[in-house]
């Protein structure tokens, strides 16, 4: 019996930040935002049947550690960004299959700009356009759209749902055969087809319909990613695929398992929506290259960079870390300040215990695997790793695959997964040998 094919992205968030830009033959004679260097990407990865190219976003500048931006700045630490949208527009000028995945925040933008955008971008890309969104954690991006405080948790998804109700009503106002372009009459549209709207709700008033033609897909593929209860419960809501975080594969399988019961409690068949997680990834020849490529993620930052992204994440900040100390007063301390007391600190009193004293360059020798995400990158040979997704593929249902990402050199890393694991998930029968479908939404379909 023919195996259930996954669907492979590559996110490319991260390759010029967090000191991956210097590491050998990375960006060579590039510099962010270099276009042909996307372009060169956007080539490599079609050569590799993927899905889609994806990038995740944010605005705000880290400015937790000692409450300024400069360290940011000075060790690029979630800076210098871009808006991708003018980026992916020319790598789909130079490939004809494959998708882009491209995030904006459903807590700052306004539905209507965005799904005229995306309108335009599905018929730019002729209908391979994805769009990601994000509910948005940090009150850096909160500040560059003038709000003082983040939104409330579930708020931000009520206001996300909305946001995909008003969407999906101007995406909808002109139907697929609105368009006439009748030369002999002169007839350009038909406004029996063309629909009014009328939306008044809790966060958004918005008339319609949207002034264009409609796309090859219609709307663009809804990609969503959030973990939490609520933000599963939005994902069943919002999403045709999900991105999944790369947590245990225990925590997979309890996602999967709570996205389908949301899908099934909201009417939608669960069969149809996958999940891509995820996946930090390093592929060589052999294992112990792969492991060395890694390993050179711990030489890419100084510890002030580390800190730089751990304060970030937490809200807290460590540059005001004594010499010693134990993780249970470090965490009475970060809860005390109000910030984020899960993630890197809570992961290590489990590891270490609470009780147990450190020192401060301990703490953060063991943040620099987290900070530059070695802890979670997976490295070794096409056959391991094949083995590797094969098991979480299965486990969580055979449906959606994985984000690959977080690679440590750009394009090398990239050509890496082309030729050696694209390849092998081939001979398996686990990846397609070409591409199918005419869009992307017909591409993630095609399994
Ligand atoms: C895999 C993954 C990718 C994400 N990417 C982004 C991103 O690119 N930009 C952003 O502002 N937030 C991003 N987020 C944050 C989510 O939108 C959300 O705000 C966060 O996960 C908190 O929601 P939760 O409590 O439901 O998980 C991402 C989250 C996950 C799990």
């Amino acid at each position: 019996m023919a195996k259930t094919k996954m669907h492979l992205g590559f996110d490319f968030s991260y390759t010029h930040m967090g000191g991956r830009w210097r590491m050998p033959g990375s960006w060579a004679g590039r510099r962010f935002p270099d276009v042909e260097m996307f372009e060169d990407v956007a080539r490599l990865a079609e050569r590799g049947c993927l899905d889609m190219i994806f990038s995740g976003d944010g605005t705000g500048v880290p400015d937790t550690w000692r409450g300024s931006r400069d360290a940011a700045i000075e060790w690029g630490m979630n800076w210098p960004r871009q808006d991708l949208n003018p980026i992916m527009v020319a790598m789909s000028r130079v490939t004809r299959h494959i998708g882009y995945g491209l995030t904006y925040s459903s807590t700052f933008m306004h539905p209507y700009y965005t799904a005229r955008l995306m309108n335009s971008l599905d018929h730019v890309t002729n209908g391979r356009i994805a769009m990601n969104l994000v509910t948005s954690t940090r009150k850096s991006d909160a500040a560059n759209f003038g709000f003082d405080e983040l939104m409330e948790h579930g708020a931000r998804y009520d206001r996300m749902e909305e946001f995909v109700d008003v969407c999906r009503l101007l995406w909808d106002s002109a139907e697929p055969d609105a368009m006439l372009w009748d030369a002999a009459s002169g007839r350009v549209g038909d406004p029996a087809k063309i629909h009014d709207v009328h939306h008044q709700g809790r966060f958004f008033k918005v008339s319609g319909p949207l002034n264009t033609p409609p796309s090859p897909q219609g709307r663009p593929v809804l990609i969503q990613a959030g973990g939490s209860p609520r933000g599963v419960r939005a994902s069943a809501y919002v999403a045709d695929h999900v991105f999944g975080a790369d947590m245990a594969l225990p925590l997979q399988v309890k996602q999967r398992a709570a996205l389908d019961e949301a899908l099934r409690a909201q009417g939608r068949d669960p069969s149809g929506v996958g999940i891509l997680w995820q996946t930090p990834i390093v592929v060589a020849e052999t294992a112990r290259e792969a492991e060395a490529q890694r390993d050179r993620l711990l030489t890419a930052v100084p510890d002030e960079a580390v800190g730089v992204y751990l304060s970030y994440n937490s809200g807290y900040d460590f540059a005001t870390l004594p010499a010693r100390f134990t993780l249970a007063e470090l965490h009475a301390e970060i809860v005390a300040q109000n910030a984020s007391p899960v993630g890197f600190v809570h992961e290590l009193a489990l590891e270490l215990g609470a009780e147990s004293e450190i020192t401060r360059e301990e703490f953060f020798e063991h943040g620099r695997r987290v900070a530059t995400s070695w802890n979670t990158t997976i490295a070794g040979t096409a056959a391991s790793l094949a083995d590797h997704l094969e098991e979480a593929f299965e486990a969580t249902g055979s449906r959606g695959g994985f984000m690959l990402g977080h690679i440590v050199s750009m394009p090398g890393d990239l050509a890496a997964i082309v030729e050696l694991l694209v390849p092998e998930l081939q001979r398996r029968g686990r990846l397609r040998t070409a591409y199918r479908g005419r869009t992307l939404r017909e591409n993630l379909a095609d399994s």
